[in-house]
């Protein structure tokens, strides 16, 4: 990540706090290196997620979900693995795992724990479906990114609860967005804690720059289109009130992230964008699914 000197060092202090980092199940990290490894057959990854039977079980909820929307059941990993592909299920068991072991985190009182996790599938489902619209090729890689992207915010919720509680009264009284006042408070944002995270956790370095960059998308330097995407989901989600991210303050739609896709020769103006919403709503309704995995 690029960040200043000053930025490094805030993060550090505030990252070495941290003992007990939170990490991803063990079978998920052996998931994601073996579907990065390109000796792995199908029939490895199936027997390797037909280890895990609540893993198994939830994979297949997902495959058959309306969401993924197959004509035919699939009743089975093998089949799964066959018909998805292995990104799509390395991006499922991500999605799933962080849900099912994060979405049951403590957190300070101030932090409306349920209305995170529906604003963060909220972005993931219009990553995946502005991924669509926009043609971008990894339309499973954008809804994990919009899924992910405010991770750093359940990090500090959960690990400084004093300051993170003070930067939400900040943000209200002084009518700031959260992440001003995480600079005030904190000297980082939510955004750079997030992509710290990522980094520990090894996932692939466009994921890493779209949660650090969803902000400010133009200054990222691997994969601009996924973090442009995620940065208009966000937008879009906090426009239509999708769940809610602890910003009061409505969201700033950066012009760099449509400029992002004209480049591309993707033209996208601000009322095509704003065109996408009932399109979204839809794709939103089909996701109940992920919602049902939130630990209440
Ligand atoms: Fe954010
Ligand atoms: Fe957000």
């Amino acid at each position: 990540m690029n960040l200043s000197d000053s930025q490094r060092e805030n993060l550090r202090r505030i990252t070495e706090d941290i003992v007990d980092l939170p990490t991803l199940p063990v079978v998920v990290v052996q998931i994601m290196e073996m579907v990065d490894n390109p000796k792995t057959s199908a029939a490895d990854l199936t027997r390797l997620i037909s280890s895990d039977q609540s893993l198994t079980a939830k994979m297949l909820k997902l495959a058959n979900s309306a969401f993924y929307g197959f004509p035919r059941r699939i009743g089975t990993i093998g089949l799964a693995v066959v018909v998805l592909g292995f990104d799509t299920i390395k991006n499922l068991v991500l999605s799933i795992s962080v849900l099912e072991k994060f979405s049951r985190s403590r957190s300070g009182q101030m932090f409306d724990r349920m209305g995170f996790w529906e604003h963060s599938i909220g972005c993931g489902v219009a990553g995946r479906f502005l991924a669509r619209k926009l043609g971008y090729r990894v339309s499973g890689e954008a809804f994990v990114a919009g899924l992910l992207h405010d991770l750093g915010k359940l990090i500090l919720s959960q690990y400084l609860v004093e300051e993170f509680s003070q930067c939400l009264q900040i943000a209200i009284k002084d009518d700031l967005f959260i992440r001003d006042a995480e600079k005030t408070v904190l000297g980082v944002t939510h955004a750079e804690v997030g992509g710290w995270l990522a980094e520990e956790w090894n996932l692939p370095r466009q994921l890493v720059e779209a949660i650090h960059f969803h902000h400010n998308p133009a200054r990222a330097k691997k994969d601009r289109e996924l973090v442009a995407l995620t940065h208009l989901a966000d937008v879009l989600c906090r426009a239509e009130k999708v769940g809610f991210s602890g910003d009061s303050k409505g969201a700033i739609l950066d012009p760099e992230a449509l400029e992002i896709f004209s480049i591309n020769g993707k033209e996208i103006s601000e009322d095509t964008f704003v065109k996408f919403k009932d399109g979204f709503r839809e794709e939103l309704s089909k996701a109940a699914v992920f919602n049902s995995m939130i630990r209440r």
